[in-house]
């Protein structure tokens, strides 16, 4: 099936949701820092909800807590005949969530943003220990990443 569990909902990310946990789901991922709520709404407000092309999905369980979070980036670039590219990020589910396939539902609703908004391919960068998640969903390897810290 492709329904999500009964009483569980997905939407994009509200300026409101800093209250509902957030910033918990991504700390399954990685260090976030102590942000605060203005700092949130500010970095919410610049991504103006889509419009910049930002599309942040928010799965929330029966009690409206965020148990699970990913975000598609769409990139409009000249070559490919002024192409659009998504780029997948900041996949996150909370421990306790896990292994429900909440994962896989918001890689589809994010795959579902990215055609829908004329991406011709969506990318993303991921470890190897979680291939096996993102081959599950559709993707295959290909490439090479590069990185430079400042
Ligand atoms: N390796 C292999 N298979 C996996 C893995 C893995 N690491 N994780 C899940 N799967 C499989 C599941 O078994 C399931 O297979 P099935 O359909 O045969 O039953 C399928 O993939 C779908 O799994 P979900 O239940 O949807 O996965 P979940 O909701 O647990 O979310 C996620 C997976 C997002 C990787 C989660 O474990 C998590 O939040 N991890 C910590 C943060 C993280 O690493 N995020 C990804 C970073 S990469 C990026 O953001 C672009």
């Amino acid at each position: 099936s492709s329904a999500l569990p009964s009483g569980y909902s997905i939407r994009p990310l509200q300026r409101g949701d800093f209250d509902f946990g957030f910033l918990d789901v991504l700390r399954v991922l990685t260090h976030v820092g102590d942000v605060s709520k203005e700092d949130f709404e500010k970095r919410w407000d610049e991504m103006k909800a889509g419009a910049g092309g930002y599309h942040v999905l928010v799965i929330l369980d029966g009690e409206e807590k965020i148990v699970g979070t990913g975000a598609l980036i769409v990139e409009r670039k000249f070559i490919h005949h002024l192409g659009v590219v998504g780029h997948i990020e900041d996949i996150a589910v909370s421990k306790d969530q896990q292994g429900k396939k909440l994962g896989l539902r918001i890689i589809q609703a994010l795959d579902f943003v990215a055609e829908n908004t004329g991406c011709y391919k969506t990318i993303l960068d991921c470890s190897e220990a979680n291939e096996g998640f993102y081959v599950k969903c559709g993707f295959k390897r290909a490439g090479l990443e590069m990185a430079h810290y400042y």
